[in-house]
């Protein structure tokens, strides 16, 4: 045991140092000069086909929004322009355009019966089982009120009175395809100080105020008709305007700053952002409430209550910017010469385990020196070389570093 461990020791701490052995063998030596070379050209095309390698980039892009909707449309038998559907109406980069509102006008502070099919009710006791629900449009007071002509009746709740009733069938604002979102977006690039508009200054007033954005005829139009952005994402205008969705705008700005910054523009595409419920129960499209209060010539404290249903516009903003650099470039450059050194390494692999006469290559690389210096042991002197210590040489097969199967030196894996 303690000879095994004293024989690992040994074997530990040794030390190696690269020896030169020049081959003058044809085939290795070709071998050699074409996987320099290919590695040389590799290096070579990758410098100039991927630019992006060596360019500082900047990821953390500023951006600012502002959208402007533009259309007349009816619904509730009325004609309806911006400053009755769209919500907020500051314009900022998330809004909704109302398309369908359930209108209930004079609400009063009162009690009144629920109008939802869940309270429903035969006895007091029905609306007793039901107290502390907050799923109604009031408290529950806990009493059952009959319907004068049938037999059953609606809970009793004290709040906003007469409750909503949802549960009606309105047209909503077809009118919305036509309609145009206006967008204004301008960003910059902190790093490098770059500042750009999501269109040219050149456009003037009457391109903009006509032209509708196409990808291909009109690609820097900054007006969107909610049609076309429907259209693009594969979705009709039913089936959006039904419960109410949320529709992502994004715009990406890839900007290469080697080239003229006027190259710099972005791009847009869209997302139906709620795709990712569209099978789930629970949250059903988009929709909100909101309500109008004044006071009647009485004195009580009125509203007009609306439940809206809406698209709601998200326009997202990202994107990045690059500019060659001499750092990453010196760093690439750095790592390309060093990979020359590869081809070592491919033709040691080749020559001391393929090639014919491997053993003598073997021996020859790898040469054991042993530390002591003894004179008599050798007869072998290196007169006039810079190696001054004599050395007992021997050749030895347990230090291949890129020889295969080193390990085993009963079974040599070359052929
Ligand atoms: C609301 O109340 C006013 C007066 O109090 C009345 O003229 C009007 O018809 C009421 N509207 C509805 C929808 O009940
Ligand atoms: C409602 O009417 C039915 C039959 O007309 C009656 O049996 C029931 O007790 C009434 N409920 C209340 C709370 O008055
Ligand atoms: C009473 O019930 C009848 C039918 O059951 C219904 O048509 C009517 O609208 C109800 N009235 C109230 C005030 O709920
Ligand atoms: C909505 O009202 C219709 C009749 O107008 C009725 O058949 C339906 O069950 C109601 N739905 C709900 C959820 O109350
Ligand atoms: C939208 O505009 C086109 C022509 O500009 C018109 O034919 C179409 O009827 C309009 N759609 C709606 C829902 O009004
Ligand atoms: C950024 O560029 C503008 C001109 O494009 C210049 O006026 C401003 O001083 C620059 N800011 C910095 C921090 O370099
Ligand atoms: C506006 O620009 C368009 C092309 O972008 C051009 O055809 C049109 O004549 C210009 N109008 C004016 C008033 O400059
Ligand atoms: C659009 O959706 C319909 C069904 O919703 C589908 O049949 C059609 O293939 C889709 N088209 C594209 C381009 O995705
Ligand atoms: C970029 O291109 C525009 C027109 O294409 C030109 O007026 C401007 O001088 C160019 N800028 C640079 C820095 O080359
Ligand atoms: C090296 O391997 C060869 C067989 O490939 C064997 O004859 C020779 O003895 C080995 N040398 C040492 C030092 O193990």
């Amino acid at each position: 045991m303690a000879h095994r461990v004293l024989h690992f020791f040994a074997d530990f701490f040794v030390y190696e140092t690269a020896k030169s052995v020049v081959v003058k063998s044809w085939s290795v030596g070709i071998i050699n000069r074409v996987v320099q070379l290919l590695i040389i050209l590799y290096f070579i095309g990758w410098v100039f086909m991927h630019e992006k390698g060596h360019q500082l980039r900047d990821t953390g892009i500023e951006s600012a929004v502002m959208t402007k909707v533009k259309g007349l449309g009816k619904f509730n038998n009325r004609v309806n322009d911006v400053a009755d559907y769209v919500v907020p109406s500051q314009g900022g980069s998330s809004f909704s355009i109302i398309t369908s509102m359930v209108i209930t006008a004079n609400q009063t502070q009162g009690r009144c019966p629920e109008t939802d099919p869940k309270f429903k009710c035969t006895t007091d006791d029905d609306c007793m089982a039901q107290l502390g629900s907050n799923l109604g449009n009031g408290i529950i007071t806990g009493t059952c009120l009959n319907n004068t002509s049938g037999t059953t009746g609606w809970c009793e709740i004290q709040g906003w009175c007469p409750a909503e009733d949802d549960n009606v069938t309105e047209n909503p604002m077809k009118e919305v395809e036509n309609f145009t979102i206006f967008i204004k977006n301008s960003i910059r690039f902190p790093m490098f100080n770059v500042t750009r508009g999501n269109f040219p200054s050149s456009l003037n007033q009457s391109y903009i105020q006509k032209c509708r954005y196409n990808p291909v005829d009109h690609p820097f139009c900054p007006v969107f008709k909610v049609g076309d952005i429907l259209r693009n994402i594969n979705q009709s205008l039913d089936s959006i305007t039904d419960k109410g969705g949320e529709i992502g705008i994004n715009i990406n700005w890839k900007c290469n700053l080697d080239y003229n910054v006027t190259y710099c523009n972005p791009n847009y595409f869209f997302t139906r952002l709620d795709a990712a419920f569209k099978n789930s129960v629970a949250a059903k499209g988009y929709n909100f409430r909101f309500a109008k209060y004044y006071q009647s010539e009485d004195g009580t404290e009125c509203r007009t209550l609306h439940k809206a249903k809406a698209i709601r516009f998200e326009i997202i903003v990202s994107g990045n910017a690059g500019k060659f650099n001499t750092v990453p470039f010196l760093i690439n450059l750095v790592t390309a010469l060093t990979s020359v050194g590869l081809a070592t390494v491919f033709c040691d692999i080749i020559l001391l385990n393929f090639h014919k006469g491997a053993d003598e290559y073997k021996a020859k690389k790898f040469e054991e020196v042993s530390g002591v210096v003894s004179e008599s042991a050798n007869n072998r002197l290196y007169e006039g070389s810079q190696m001054s210590i004599k050395a007992l040489e021997k050749s030895s097969n347990d230090s291949g570093t890129f020889s295969i199967g080193r390990q085993e030196s009963h079974s040599p894996p070359n052929q």
